[in-house]
């Protein structure tokens, strides 16, 4: 399954330095200097699949790039990929193309919420969750996941009690869950389901890390669960998966034809909803011809990930990482270094070299917590970690015993 994906392949260095990368040359802005390793934005430094690079040079030679239809090819790839990758059967008609999962967070706001009324999230979360909500003059409403023994989960009784009397109309839902990398059981979902359910809730579910699963753990579709045709909203894209995001192409899948119609609305307002002939034809082959490319990633990625726990445990015991079910994202806990957030963020820059997400970018219940992407080769993740022991040597050297 994994031909010519072998981990030397994931090893290859490529620089990235000079093609306008956000990662890379976003660096000054984010961190105020640029030598730092970048372990941030939620992109990969791996190629994309050589099927789709071959599939965009030959659009590319082809040399009128006009406006571009959604070929019917298109859904038939996305159609195909759901049923066999999450067993979940898709109607042509339920599809709605979009530029982005947040740009769709966004209008999902738009569309089923008014002026004054409230909206839900999990926090931590995705940043875009918070501002998704509060640019649009709705009310946030946060519904804390509960981190107990290492691991997250849903605080239902805390949902409800955010739900009871108020003017909820939707959820924002993570799944698999950006940063804290959980997937959802389906014991899990049902119960959301439920809840939703009883209090009339829209679910907007984010499944954009979908396809990017450690063994051991399966991704539940939240639309494949009975009751959830009226109110789920699924955003899926090859965006994460392929390593494709700077193409800026999703998919939602509604199969309620109202709730479907209404987002389709507020993309049509803003004159959003075609794409361009590259974006569509990455897409498209990334699902048709990527899936050994694919297969090889999650194997490389779960070594790094488990390379990253030895050496954790073995030389930085006071960084606990909470085990990744999913994504390539590792939510570290550094509330054992006893500092401040913004000494965390100091000492992570500027004494260590390092440029991670900041805990505190996922809401206040990121204090203390640093989100480190391991996207990219293990040599690079490693340099990473030996920085920061070392950067913490050096303090244990100024300070003993303190
Ligand atoms: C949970 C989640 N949703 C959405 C996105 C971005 O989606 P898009 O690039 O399609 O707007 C990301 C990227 O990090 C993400 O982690």
């Amino acid at each position: 399954m994994t031909d010519g994906f072998g981990s030397d392949y994931f090893d290859q260095i490529i620089r990235r330095e000079g093609t306008g990368s956000t990662k890379y040359d976003g660096r000054q802005a984010m961190f105020g200097k640029t030598d730092v390793i970048p372990a941030w934005v939620a992109d990969m430094d791996f190629p994309a699949p050589p099927a789709v690079i071959e599939a965009l040079m030959e659009r590319a030679r082809h040399p009128i790039y006009g406006y571009t239809l959604y070929p019917d090819s298109l859904f038939e790839a996305i159609i195909e990929w759901m049923q066999r990758r999450h067993a979940w059967t898709v109607e042509r008609e339920w599809i709605v193309m979009c530029p982005g999962v947040v740009p769709a967070l966004n209008a999902a706001v738009i569309a089923f919420t008014k002026p004054g009324e409230s909206a839900v999230i999990q926090p931590p979360v995705y940043f875009p969750f918070f501002s998704a909500v509060t640019q649009t003059g709705r009310i946030l409403i946060q519904n804390p996941l509960k981190l107990e023994n290492g691991r997250y989960t849903i605080d239902f009784d805390h949902l409800e009690q955010c739900l009871r009397g108020a003017n909820v109309r939707l959820l924002l839902f993570c799944s698999p869950h950006n940063p804290v990398g959980r997937v959802w059981s389906p014991g899990e979902l049902e119960q959301l389901l439920q809840i939703a359910e009883k209090y009339e809730l829209i679910i907007f579910s984010d499944e954009i890390h979908a396809d990017l699963i450690y063994p051991g753990h399966q991704h539940t579709v939240l639309a494949t669960l009975e009751g959830s045709e009226s109110r789920v909203i699924t955003a899926m894209a090859p965006s994460k998966t392929f390593n494709i995001p700077g193409l800026n192409l999703s998919a939602l899948i509604i199969p309620d034809k109202a709730l479907r119609k209404t987002i389709a609305d507020v993309f049509n307002t803003w004159h959003v909803s075609a794409s361009n002939p590259f974006s569509v034809t990455a897409f498209e082959t990334a699902y048709r011809e990527g899936e050994a490319w694919l297969e090889a990633l999650c194997i490389y990625l779960r070594a790094t990930r488990d390379a990253v726990a030895v050496f954790l445990t073995e030389h930085l015991p006071q960084i606990r990482l909470i085990s990744p079910e999913g994504t390539y994202l590792l939510w570290l806990d550094c509330s054992a270094l006893n500092m401040s957030d913004a000494d965390l963020r100091h000492f992570f820059i500027h004494k260590a070299a390092v440029g991670m997400s900041p805990g505190t970018l996922f809401g206040i219940a990121g204090n203390g917590f640093m989100r480190l992407n391991i996207g990219a080769p293990r040599e690079i993740i490693m340099q990473v970690l030996r920085n920061i022991r070392e950067a913490l040597s050096r303090i244990d050297q100024k300070h003993p015993g303190g």
